[in-house]
């Protein structure tokens, strides 16, 4: 059984979906052991709490820097024992020192189809905005490993959802939402989980 540890910055609705998905057994192989937040009071915590999930908060505020910060995300990393890490809506970009040790370990859930509307800068809202500037037909979510630059490892899952005319960013992140980031997160958690990710040459395929 793999430890699963689960990054949060916020609401947590991917979180959610991970605990869903573990309670109905669609994860194989794997449980949540720890939830570590980025920022304290976020409603992920209370998520976590109400289905006797641990919980770590280490408020990014509290480091000065992204090397620090990251060497206390690492230490707990390592303490809590984890096989894998799900960045599930953490907006903190982590320093190589974690993404090095943990490399093919990280998985992420970004809100666009990767290499569109993706690296520093572009996260929650912020990318659905960029997607409806420049009038993209369809969108979607990537489902990615984590390497040392941001949003640019390994695809695993991406899958697809049609932008409508009278969208919003706030509608636009909802339909992609539910119809694919809260369905294909906790595909690609237990794929992992049940070692059906194989890497050749950079490159995420599943088995
Ligand atoms: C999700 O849409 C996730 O894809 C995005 O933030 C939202 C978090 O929602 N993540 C990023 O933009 C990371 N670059 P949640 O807290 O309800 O899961």
């Amino acid at each position: 059984m793999k430890n699963i540890i689960v990054l949060v910055s916020g609401g947590g609705t991917n979180l959610q979906a991970l605990i869903d998905a573990e309670r109905s057994g669609a994860i194989k192989n794997g449980r949540i052991t720890c939830v570590i937040s980025s920022k304290p009071d976020v409603y992920a915590l209370e998520r976590a709490k109400q289905n006797n999930i641990p919980t770590r908060v280490i408020p990014r505020k509290s480091y000065s820097d992204s090397v620090s910060y990251s060497r206390a995300v690492l230490a707990a990393l390592d303490e809590e024992k984890a096989d894998l890490v799900v960045l599930a809506g953490f907006m903190t970009i982590l320093d190589e020192c974690v993404t090095s040790k943990y490399a093919y370990k990280i998985i992420n859930v970004h809100p666009a189809l990767i290499p569109s509307f993706c690296g520093e800068g572009y996260y929650g809202l912020k990318v659905h905005e960029a997607a409806l500037a420049y009038g993209v037909k369809v969108s979607g979510a990537t489902i990615h490993f984590v390497n040392e630059k941001a949003d640019a490892g390994a695809i695993i899952l991406q899958g697809t959802v049609a932008v409508e005319r009278d969208d919003t960013p706030e509608t636009l992140q909802r339909r992609i939402m539910e119809n694919v980031e809260w369905k294909l997160l906790p595909k690609a958690v237990s794929l992992f989980c049940e070692d059906r990710i194989e890497i050749r040459d950079g490159k995420a395929y599943v088995k």
